[in-house]
C-alpha cells in the first residue's frame, strides 16, 4: 500500500501496482454504470479468467483479500459463484445466507449489518428484497459494494454475465433481435438486461402476459434510446425471427394476489417442437432457476446455452472482483 485518494464513490488504499480500470474501489449498484468500453474491458479479463482456470485452476490474485456474501433472499448461483469467484482468485469468503441465524432476525439494520461485515471483509456483495437496498446500503458501506439483486429493481451482474454469454456464443451483440419471455414486470434481470443493451444496437421482443409487461419506466428507456421494440403475448408468432431467446421464471414470490400467479403460472413452456421454429443460429438463455418453463428435452439442443451461461457468472464475477480490488 502506499497511499490514499479518493476513488469515485469510496476513499481506499491505493495498492502499489494499481492501474486505474474505472472500477477500482467503486460500488457496482446498476448496469448504467457500464459502457462499451467498460464492457469490453470486463469481457476481456473473464476470457483471461478462464483460461487461467481452465489451465491452472486458481491464482493468488487476491490472496489475503476477504468477500462478505450476504443474502436476505435465496440464491443458488449467485452466491456460489461470488463465492467461487473469490477463491479461485484465493481470496476468503463469509457467507451470511441464513440471515435467520444472523442478527437481522434480531432486529439489526441493513446499515448496521452491512458496517459490520465490511469491518471484516474488503468487498461486500449484497441481495436483498427491497428496490434501492443496495444503494443504500452503499451509502453507509465504505467498502465497495455489489448490488447481487434489489428486489425487483436491478441484478446488474447477472446482466454482465448474460452480456458476456450472448457475445461469446453468436459473435457480437450488435444487430441482434433479443426476445425476453416470462416475466418482465418483476424479473429483475430482464430489467438490468434490456438497460445493459441500450449500449448496443440490439431490437427487442418483450413477450409477456398483460399483467406481467415491460415496466412503463425500462419502455420508456428503451423508446429514448432509439431501439426498436414490439410487445406480444405470443412467443410462437415471433421465435423464428429472434437470435436470442432469453426466457424467466414468473417470480412467484413478488405477487401481492396469488389468483393473479396462478393465472398466470406455466404461461409460456419451450418445448423441443417450439425450437423447430427457431433459427440454427440463435440461443436459448435463462438465468435460472427453471421451474418448468423450459422443458428438460430442450437441454440437448445446442442452441441451450443455459447452463453455459452459469459457468460465464463465475469468470464474469471473477473479473469484477479482481477489478473492484484494484487488480485488473
Ligand atoms: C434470478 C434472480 O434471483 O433474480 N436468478 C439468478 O440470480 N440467477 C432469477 C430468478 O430468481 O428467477
Amino acid at each position: 500500500m502506499t497511499d490514499t485518494q479518493t476513488n469515485g464513490s469510496k476513499t481506499r488504499p491505493v495498492p502499489a501496482d494499481f492501474a486505474d480500470n474505472g472500477f477500482f474501489g467503486r460500488d457496482v449498484l446498476s448496469v448504467k454504470q457500464f459502457d462499451r468500453k467498460k464492457l469490453d474491458h470486463i469481457c476481456q479479463v473473464a476470457d483471461e479468467m478462464r483460461s487461467m482456470v481452465e489451465r491452472f485452476g486458481s491464482a493468488d490474485l487476491l490472496q489475503g483479500k476477504v468477500l462478505a456474501n450476504l443474502f436476505y433472499e435465496p440464491s443458488t448461483r449467485t452466491s456460489s459463484s461470488f463465492a467461487a469467484a473469490m477463491m479461485r482468485l484465493g481470496g476468503k469468503v463469509i457467507s451470511i445466507n441464513e440471515v435467520r441465524y444472523s442478527s437481522v432476525s434480531k432486529g439489526e439494520s441493513l446499515p448496521d449489518t452491512v458496517r459490520t461485515l465490511e469491518s471484516y471483509a474488503d468487498v461486500v456483495v449484497l441481495r436483498h428484497p427491497e428496490v434501492g437496498a443496495a444503494a443504500k446500503a452503499a451509502h453507509y458501506a465504505r467498502k465497495p459494494l455489489i448490488n447481487a439483486g434489489d428486489g425487483v429493481g436491478e441484478h446488474p451482474t447477472q446482466a454482465l454475465l448474460d452480456f458476456y454469454t450472448i457475445r461469446r456464443e453468436l459473435g457480437q451483440v450488435d444487430g441482434l433481435n433479443v426476445a425476453m419471455v416470462g416475466d418482465l414486470k418483476y424479473g429483475r434481470t430482464v430489467h438490468s438486461l434490456t438497460r445493459l443493451l441500450l449500449n448496443y444496437d440490439t431490437s427487442f421482443t418483450f413477450v409477456s402476459p398483460d399483467i406481467l409487461r415491460m415496466p412503463a419506466e425500462i419502455i420508456e428507456e428503451v423508446k429514448a434510446a432509439g431501439h426498436s421494440f414490439r410487445e406480444t403475448d405470443d412467443v410462437h408468432s415471433v421465435i423464428g425471427e429472434v437470435d436470442v431467446l432469453y426466457v424467466t421464471r414468473v417470480q412467484k414470490e413478488r405477487f401481492e394476489d396469488l389468483a393473479d400467479y396462478e393465472a398466470v403460472k406455466g404461461c409460456y413452456v419451450i418445448t423441443p417442437e417450439l425450437m423447430q421454429k427457431a433459427k440454427q443460429k440463435m440461443i436459448i438463455m435463462h438465468p435460472l432457476p427453471r421451474v418448468g418453463e423450459i422443458s428438460y428435452a430442450v437441454d440437448d439442443d445446442p442452441r441451450a446455452a443455459y447452463f453455459r451461461q452459469v459457468e460465464n457468472g463465475m469468470y464474469i464475477r471473477m473479473a469484477l472482483l479482481a477489478a473492484v480490488l484494484g487488480k485488473a
